[in-house]
Protein backbone atom coordinates (compact mmCIF):
# COMPACT_ATOMS: atom_id res chain seq x y z
CA UNK A 1 0.00 0.00 0.00
CA UNK A 2 1.03 3.70 -0.80
CA UNK A 3 0.67 6.17 1.51
CA UNK A 4 0.29 9.87 1.18
CA UNK A 5 3.51 11.11 1.62
CA UNK A 6 1.61 14.20 3.22
CA UNK A 7 -1.02 13.50 6.52
CA UNK A 8 -2.78 16.60 8.13
CA UNK A 9 -4.38 16.73 11.58
CA UNK A 10 -6.16 20.02 12.59
CA UNK A 11 -7.96 20.89 15.34
CA UNK A 12 -8.47 23.22 18.34
CA UNK A 13 -5.84 23.40 21.34
CA UNK A 14 -5.95 20.58 23.58
CA UNK A 15 -7.98 17.96 21.12
CA UNK A 16 -4.54 15.82 21.33
CA UNK A 17 -3.14 16.73 17.93
CA UNK A 18 0.50 17.00 19.15
CA UNK A 19 0.06 13.99 20.56
CA UNK A 20 -1.18 11.98 17.96
CA UNK A 21 0.51 13.11 15.32
CA UNK A 22 3.97 12.27 16.99
CA UNK A 23 2.96 8.85 17.98
CA UNK A 24 1.44 8.53 13.88
CA UNK A 25 4.68 9.86 12.95
CA UNK A 26 7.22 7.38 14.89
CA UNK A 27 4.92 4.26 13.45
CA UNK A 28 5.15 5.15 9.91
CA UNK A 29 8.50 6.67 10.14
CA UNK A 30 7.24 10.04 9.41
CA UNK A 31 8.58 13.24 10.49
CA UNK A 32 6.11 15.82 12.25
CA UNK A 33 5.41 18.72 11.05
CA UNK A 34 4.42 20.95 13.93
CA UNK A 35 2.80 24.14 12.42
CA UNK A 36 2.25 25.83 15.59
CA UNK A 37 5.56 26.13 16.48
CA UNK A 38 6.06 28.38 14.14
CA UNK A 39 3.92 31.09 14.81
CA UNK A 40 5.16 30.36 18.40
CA UNK A 41 8.42 30.95 17.59
CA UNK A 42 7.15 34.39 15.70
CA UNK A 43 5.79 35.15 18.39
CA UNK A 44 8.91 34.92 20.91
CA UNK A 45 10.72 36.73 18.89
CA UNK A 46 8.35 39.38 18.59
CA UNK A 47 8.41 38.82 22.35
CA UNK A 48 11.60 39.02 22.70
CA UNK A 49 13.03 41.76 20.18
CA UNK A 50 10.38 44.15 20.23
CA UNK A 51 8.20 43.94 22.69
CA UNK A 52 6.57 47.04 22.15
CA UNK A 53 4.95 45.60 18.45
CA UNK A 54 2.85 43.36 21.12
CA UNK A 55 -0.06 43.59 21.14
CA UNK A 56 0.01 44.02 17.43
CA UNK A 57 -0.26 47.72 15.84
CA UNK A 58 1.83 47.20 12.88
CA UNK A 59 1.63 44.62 10.32
CA UNK A 60 4.59 45.95 7.98
CA UNK A 61 7.33 46.47 10.90
CA UNK A 62 6.47 42.98 12.60
CA UNK A 63 7.21 41.58 9.31
CA UNK A 64 10.29 43.76 8.68
CA UNK A 65 11.28 42.22 11.94
CA UNK A 66 10.85 38.43 11.52
CA UNK A 67 12.16 38.68 7.53
CA UNK A 68 15.65 40.05 9.55
CA UNK A 69 15.40 37.43 12.27
CA UNK A 70 14.15 34.14 10.54
CA UNK A 71 17.22 33.60 9.21
CA UNK A 72 18.97 33.36 12.45
CA UNK A 73 16.56 30.25 13.44
CA UNK A 74 17.80 26.32 12.94
CA UNK A 75 14.20 24.73 12.13
CA UNK A 76 14.43 20.63 11.80
CA UNK A 77 11.58 18.23 11.12
CA UNK A 78 12.01 14.67 12.54
CA UNK A 79 9.40 12.10 14.72
CA UNK A 80 9.81 13.81 17.56
CA UNK A 81 8.71 17.23 16.79
CA UNK A 82 9.80 20.13 15.42
CA UNK A 83 13.44 21.46 17.08
CA UNK A 84 13.69 25.22 16.56
CA UNK A 85 17.10 26.99 18.12
CA UNK A 86 18.26 30.75 17.52
CA UNK A 87 21.54 31.69 17.44
CA UNK A 88 22.41 28.15 18.55
CA UNK A 89 19.56 27.79 21.39
CA UNK A 90 17.12 25.79 21.63
CA UNK A 91 13.66 27.01 22.27
CA UNK A 92 12.15 24.22 23.30
CA UNK A 93 11.09 25.00 26.44
CA UNK A 94 10.43 28.96 25.84
CA UNK A 95 8.08 28.32 22.87
CA UNK A 96 5.39 26.54 25.33
CA UNK A 97 5.65 29.28 28.08
CA UNK A 98 1.96 31.30 28.80
CA UNK A 99 3.03 34.57 27.90
CA UNK A 100 3.95 32.81 24.10
CA UNK A 101 0.88 31.38 23.86
CA UNK A 102 -1.41 34.09 25.45
CA UNK A 103 -0.04 36.27 22.25
CA UNK A 104 -0.02 33.64 19.68
CA UNK A 105 -2.91 33.99 18.26
CA UNK A 106 -2.64 37.86 17.37
CA UNK A 107 0.64 37.11 15.60
CA UNK A 108 -1.04 34.04 13.78
CA UNK A 109 -4.10 36.40 12.26
CA UNK A 110 -1.69 38.40 10.18
CA UNK A 111 -1.60 37.41 6.53
CA UNK A 112 1.96 38.43 5.72
CA UNK A 113 2.94 36.60 8.80
CA UNK A 114 0.82 33.56 7.37
CA UNK A 115 2.62 33.49 4.07
CA UNK A 116 5.69 33.83 6.04
CA UNK A 117 5.26 30.62 7.77
CA UNK A 118 3.08 28.54 4.89
CA UNK A 119 6.65 29.11 2.89
CA UNK A 120 8.71 27.59 5.71
CA UNK A 121 6.35 24.68 6.29
CA UNK A 122 6.30 23.73 2.66
CA UNK A 123 9.77 23.63 2.50
CA UNK A 124 10.33 21.50 4.92
CA UNK A 125 7.77 19.13 3.36
CA UNK A 126 9.54 18.66 0.04
CA UNK A 127 12.66 16.75 1.50
CA UNK A 128 10.64 13.66 3.66
CA UNK A 129 7.30 12.49 4.23
CA UNK A 130 5.28 14.17 7.47
CA UNK A 131 2.01 14.41 9.61
CA UNK A 132 1.30 18.24 10.11
CA UNK A 133 -0.66 19.47 12.51
CA UNK A 134 -2.14 22.42 13.09
CA UNK A 135 -5.08 24.74 12.15
CA UNK A 136 -5.15 25.22 8.41
CA UNK A 137 -2.64 21.80 7.03
CA UNK A 138 -5.58 20.36 5.49
CA UNK A 139 -7.50 23.49 4.59
CA UNK A 140 -4.81 25.37 2.84
CA UNK A 141 -0.90 24.69 3.47
CA UNK A 142 -1.69 20.95 1.65
CA UNK A 143 -4.88 21.38 0.08
CA UNK A 144 -4.05 18.63 -2.35
CA UNK A 145 -3.29 15.35 0.46
CA UNK A 146 -5.57 12.46 0.46
CA UNK A 147 -5.13 12.20 3.90
CA UNK A 148 -6.89 14.71 6.29
CA UNK A 149 -7.91 14.67 9.96
CA UNK A 150 -9.74 16.77 12.16
CA UNK A 151 -9.48 16.36 15.80
CA UNK A 152 -11.95 17.97 18.16
CA UNK A 153 -13.19 17.49 21.63
CA UNK A 154 -15.33 19.42 24.49
CA UNK A 155 -13.83 22.30 26.03
CA UNK A 156 -13.95 21.22 29.25
CA UNK A 157 -12.07 18.35 28.44
CA UNK A 158 -9.63 19.92 26.47
CA UNK A 159 -9.18 22.75 29.16
CA UNK A 160 -8.72 19.73 31.83
CA UNK A 161 -6.39 17.93 29.91
CA UNK A 162 -3.92 21.90 29.47
CA UNK A 163 -4.42 22.08 33.35
CA UNK A 164 -2.39 18.55 33.76
CA UNK A 165 0.22 19.66 31.65
CA UNK A 166 0.21 23.32 33.22
CA UNK A 167 -0.09 21.44 36.67
CA UNK A 168 3.28 18.53 35.60
CA UNK A 169 5.03 21.84 34.74
CA UNK A 170 5.07 23.41 37.95
CA UNK A 171 2.24 26.50 36.23
CA UNK A 172 0.14 27.82 38.59
CA UNK A 173 -3.48 28.59 36.91
CA UNK A 174 -6.87 27.40 38.27
CA UNK A 175 -9.20 24.97 35.35
CA UNK A 176 -11.43 28.04 34.81
CA UNK A 177 -8.35 30.37 34.13
CA UNK A 178 -7.21 27.44 31.52
CA UNK A 179 -10.70 26.90 30.13
CA UNK A 180 -11.06 30.68 29.39
CA UNK A 181 -7.79 30.59 27.82
CA UNK A 182 -8.65 27.98 25.53
CA UNK A 183 -11.92 29.34 24.61
CA UNK A 184 -10.40 32.88 24.04
CA UNK A 185 -8.09 31.28 21.92
CA UNK A 186 -10.39 29.18 19.77
CA UNK A 187 -12.37 32.04 19.20
CA UNK A 188 -9.69 33.84 17.86
CA UNK A 189 -8.21 31.09 15.35
CA UNK A 190 -11.84 30.44 14.49
CA UNK A 191 -12.80 33.55 13.64
CA UNK A 192 -9.75 35.54 11.77
CA UNK A 193 -10.41 35.81 7.80
CA UNK A 194 -7.44 34.54 7.05
CA UNK A 195 -7.20 30.61 7.20
CA UNK A 196 -9.62 30.19 9.93
CA UNK A 197 -9.79 27.39 11.94
CA UNK A 198 -12.19 24.84 9.79
CA UNK A 199 -12.78 21.35 8.91
CA UNK A 200 -11.17 21.38 5.55
CA UNK A 201 -12.71 19.63 2.49
CA UNK A 202 -12.37 15.47 2.74
CA UNK A 203 -11.37 15.75 6.20
CA UNK A 204 -12.04 12.45 9.14
CA UNK A 205 -13.63 13.84 11.85
CA UNK A 206 -12.50 12.71 15.03
CA UNK A 207 -13.96 13.54 18.45
CA UNK A 208 -11.22 12.53 20.78
CA UNK A 209 -13.63 13.40 24.22
CA UNK A 210 -13.83 10.23 25.59
CA UNK A 211 -10.92 8.67 23.93
CA UNK A 212 -7.35 7.72 24.62
CA UNK A 213 -4.63 8.62 22.40
CA UNK A 214 -4.10 4.81 21.20
CA UNK A 215 -7.49 4.88 20.11
CA UNK A 216 -7.51 7.85 18.12
CA UNK A 217 -4.04 6.65 16.43
CA UNK A 218 -5.94 3.51 15.70
CA UNK A 219 -8.59 5.56 14.30
CA UNK A 220 -6.59 6.86 11.83
CA UNK A 221 -4.41 3.92 10.68
CA UNK A 222 -8.02 1.95 10.09
CA UNK A 223 -8.66 5.08 7.70
CA UNK A 224 -5.39 5.59 6.28
CA UNK A 225 -5.88 1.16 5.44
CA UNK A 226 -9.34 1.39 3.82
CA UNK A 227 -8.55 4.72 2.12
CA UNK A 228 -5.49 3.34 0.38
CA UNK A 229 -5.80 -0.68 0.32
O1 LIG B 1 -1.00 22.85 20.93
P1 LIG B 1 -1.92 24.03 20.79
O2 LIG B 1 -3.08 23.71 19.94
O3 LIG B 1 -2.27 24.66 22.09
O4 LIG B 1 -1.10 25.16 20.06
P2 LIG B 1 -0.34 25.13 18.68
O5 LIG B 1 -0.81 24.04 17.80
O6 LIG B 1 1.11 25.18 18.99
O7 LIG B 1 -0.81 26.50 18.05
C1 LIG B 1 -0.61 27.73 18.70
C2 LIG B 1 -1.37 28.82 17.94
O8 LIG B 1 -0.75 29.01 16.67
C3 LIG B 1 -2.83 28.56 17.65
O9 LIG B 1 -3.68 28.95 18.70
C4 LIG B 1 -3.06 29.40 16.40
O10 LIG B 1 -3.33 30.73 16.74
C5 LIG B 1 -1.72 29.34 15.70
N1 LIG B 1 -1.70 28.37 14.61
C6 LIG B 1 -2.23 28.74 13.41
O11 LIG B 1 -2.75 29.83 13.29
N2 LIG B 1 -2.17 27.91 12.35
C7 LIG B 1 -1.61 26.70 12.45
N3 LIG B 1 -1.56 25.90 11.38
C8 LIG B 1 -1.08 26.29 13.69
C9 LIG B 1 -1.15 27.14 14.77
O1 LIG C 1 -1.73 19.55 20.07
P1 LIG C 1 -2.98 19.74 20.87
O2 LIG C 1 -3.07 21.06 21.54
O3 LIG C 1 -4.22 19.42 20.07
O4 LIG C 1 -2.96 18.66 22.02
P2 LIG C 1 -1.69 18.07 22.78
O5 LIG C 1 -0.65 19.10 22.93
O6 LIG C 1 -1.33 16.78 22.14
O7 LIG C 1 -2.25 17.82 24.24
C1 LIG C 1 -3.23 16.89 24.48
C2 LIG C 1 -3.10 16.33 25.90
O8 LIG C 1 -4.21 15.49 26.15
C3 LIG C 1 -1.87 15.47 26.12
O9 LIG C 1 -1.45 15.63 27.45
C4 LIG C 1 -2.38 14.04 25.90
O10 LIG C 1 -1.70 13.07 26.66
C5 LIG C 1 -3.84 14.12 26.30
N1 LIG C 1 -4.78 13.33 25.46
C6 LIG C 1 -4.70 13.29 24.10
O11 LIG C 1 -3.81 13.92 23.51
N2 LIG C 1 -5.59 12.57 23.33
C7 LIG C 1 -6.57 11.91 23.91
N3 LIG C 1 -7.42 11.22 23.15
C8 LIG C 1 -6.67 11.96 25.29
C9 LIG C 1 -5.76 12.69 26.05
Amino acid sequence: SVLPKIITIDGPAGAGKTTVARMLAQKLKYAILESGSIYRTFTWLLLSKKRELLPLRNEAKILEVLKEEIPKLDIKADSQGLKVSYQGTDLTQELREPEVEAHVSEVAALPSVRKLANEILQRIAENRPIVAEGRDMGSVVFPKTKAKFFLTADPRIRAERRYLEWQAKGLVASKEEVLSKIKERDHKDSSRTEAPLTVPEGAIVIDTTTLSPEEVVNRILEALKSSHP
